[in-house]
């Protein structure tokens, strides 16, 4: 199926976005919320199939040499047709110079072990005291 992979934010539908990453738990945004945070991010990264938005990721970054990605996810329909790893590489072309961070759910670890990413000895995060109660439910922390 040819999908198109597009690092741009044109014609997104941020209610689909919402949807997508909602719908994983991934964040608990509004719509504009959504676009907020992507508009507001260095790198974007969307897959489209026909109308639908099916897949997106989004990377904080200086562009010189640090990057975080945030809000990587794929319509659960579209699930294990390499997606997920093609938004993985087209946010790291887009941070090549970068040490790229990431935090995730216990059960994606080594999916992003496969892709070359290390488990960090001295990582540290300030949660927000608003969501450490769901962070500590999904086993986060
Ligand atoms: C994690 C996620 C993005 C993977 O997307 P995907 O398009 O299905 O993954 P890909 O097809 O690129 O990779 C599939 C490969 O990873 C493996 N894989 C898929 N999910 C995995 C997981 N949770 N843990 C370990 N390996 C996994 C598959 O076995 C497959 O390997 P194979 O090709 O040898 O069979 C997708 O499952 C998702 O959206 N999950 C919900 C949201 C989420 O957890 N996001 C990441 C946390 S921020």
């Amino acid at each position: 199926m040819a999908y198109i992979f597009q690092k741009n934010r044109n014609n997104i539908d941020w209610t689909q976005v919402t949807d997508l990453l909602n719908g994983f738990g991934l964040t608990d945004f509004t719509p504009a919320e959504t676009k907020f945070a992507f508009e507001n991010s260095a790198v974007n990264v969307f897959i489209v199939d026909g109308e639908k938005v099916i897949g997106c990721g989004r990377a904080l970054s200086d562009g010189i040499s640090q990057a975080a990605i945030y809000n990587i996810a794929v319509d659960e329909a579209y699930h294990r047709h390499g997606l997920g790893k093609q938004i993985i590489s087209l946010i790291l072309e887009e941070t090549a110079n970068c040490n790229v961070v990431l935090y995730t759910h216990p059960d994606t670890i080594s999916w992003y072990e496969e892709q070359g990413f290390r488990r960090m000895k001295t990582g540290m995060a300030m949660y927000h005291p608003s969501h450490i109660e769901a962070l500590i439910k999904m086993d986060f922390i």
